[in-house]
């Protein structure tokens, strides 16, 4: 059968990757597709010393594989916004599949491109966009999708899970992890985008569009990262049975979705709170088939050149489909999309800990009760820890309470004379179905 010739934009550790894991296993692969995908061109700014490309042509113009008129598939692995949004649009333009990792294009302009690629009859793959090689995409687009999703939650930034794992692990300062993390080339290019939650919520945001058939909302999406988080709240939160873990949690209710990224305490019995280092882990709950539990490296050369390569095999087979015949980029058809609102945070319910600096005086802490109980945050739990100086810690677990409650209560709670510096607040997740 005839070879489907491709292009690779983009030759770091994912374009490395991809080719290598094409030529490795392109025996296999061929078996999948009942035909042979060749490497066509790459547009690489340097060579990669993993990889030996033979007289593969290549070039330094991307623009030069987009419009390659033999290239059936665009990969594009550049990353960020321009030029890539540019070279996808082109690629479309001239009739060409793309095959993309790129999750910050998929998140903020996925509607526009996957809009292109329908009009012009080509297909726009991004499994390796979320979570590396864990086919989350995949999963939801196909294997659950018999189900209502109740809800979604992962660990889907590799970086952030290395640092709170560390933090634990060895008592170490965020600051000290994340100079590791970034020398064991886990983290962005910008590492703000992992420790500021930015990376998770690209991914969070394209997961909850799957999940429930909603438009792609990035700028909706609540985002706090993980750079506030001391050693103390991780060695609090173990005391009381829990993890801290940066989640990105999506669920629907009958008000409208929600859609967060934030550090969340989970007991430490839940199999997601034992998914430690730069590993990821996406926990989704259907209501058909309960909770399932996806786990595997979430970046990485081969890990992710596992998610692109399945891709092309998913193009190859369904080349000579239509749009209407294809699995709908975002899951649902597009003209059943639901215009089911994201939720303000403020409209959020969970639980919360709360770790404040307290004067030693008789009532402070029925000041703070009283701020709690006048708003109807119930305590689940008060512990004034030990402290050989004043202020000293105090560690509230509340019952689950509206977001906007609880923002009122720690406004009042830090207007209290006795109250030292700010209330920090991580909220709580059982994560139960
Ligand atoms: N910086 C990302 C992470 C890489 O740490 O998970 C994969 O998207």
């Amino acid at each position: 059968m005839q070879a489907i010739r491709i292009g690779i934009c983009g030759f770091g550790t994912v374009g490395g990757g991809t080719f290598n894991v094409l030529q490795r296993n392109s025996n296999e692969i061929a078996r999948r597709t009942g035909c042979p995908i060749v490497v066509e061109q790459i547009a690489m700014r340097r060579t990669n010393p993993n990889c030996n490309i033979g007289n593969t042509m290549t070039t330094d113009d991307i623009f030069e594989v987009a419009n390659n008129a033999t290239i059936a598939v665009l990969v594009e692995l550049i990353g960020g916004h321009q030029p890539a949004m540019d070279l996808i649009m082109t690629a479309i333009k001239n009739g060409k599949h793309v095959v993309t990792a790129n999750k910050a294009l998929i998140a903020e302009h996925g509607n526009e491109i996957f809009a292109a690629a329908r009009a012009n009859n080509v297909i726009v793959s991004y499994e390796a966009a979320v979570a590396g090689g864990i086919p989350i995409i995949k999963t939801l687009r196909e294997g659950l999708s018999a189900n209502n999703i109740n809800w979604l939650a992962g660990i889907i930034n590799g970086t952030s899970n290395f640092i709170l794992t560390q933090m634990r692990d060895h008592t170490r300062a965020f600051a000290d992890v994340l100079q590791e993390a970034q020398q064991l080339g886990y983290a962005e290019a910008d590492p703000t985008f992992d420790v500021e939650g930015i990376d998770a919520a690209h991914k969070l945001t394209i997961l909850a569009s799957l999940a429930f058939g909603i438009p792609l909302q990035f700028s909706k999406c609540y985002t706090e990262g993980i750079s506030q988080i001391t050693a103390e709240d991780v060695t609090n939160a173990e005391k009381l049975g829990y993890r801290i873990k940066h989640l990105g949690l999506t669920r629907r209710t009958p008000d409208g979705i929600e859609l967060r990224v934030h550090p969340t305490l989970i007991p430490e019995k839940c199999l997601i709170a034992n998914v430690h280092g730069v590993m990821n882990a996406v926990l989704a709950n259907g209501d058909a088939v309960g909770s399932t539990l996806y786990y595997g490296a979430g970046a990485g050369a081969e890990p992710t050149a596992s998610a692109v390569v399945a891709d092309l095999v998913d193009v190859v087979r369904d080349l000579a489909l239509d749009s209407d015949s294809r699995v709908p980029s975002l899951a649902f058809q597009q003209g059943a999309l639901s215009d089911s609102p994201v939720l303000p945070m403020s409209q959020i319910t969970t639980a919360f800990y709360l770790r404040m600096m307290v004067r030693e005086r008789p009532g402070v802490l029925a000041q703070v009760t009283r701020i709690l109980g006048e708003r109807g945050i119930s305590i689940e739990a008060i512990q004034q820890q030990e402290h050989h100086c004043e202020p000293v810690p105090v560690i509230i677990l509340t019952r689950p309470a509206k977001e906007q409650f609880m923002n009122e209560a720690i406004v009042a709670i830090e207007a209290l004379a006795d109250i030292a510096g700010e209330v920090t607040r991580i909220r709580v997740e059982e994560l139960d179905s």
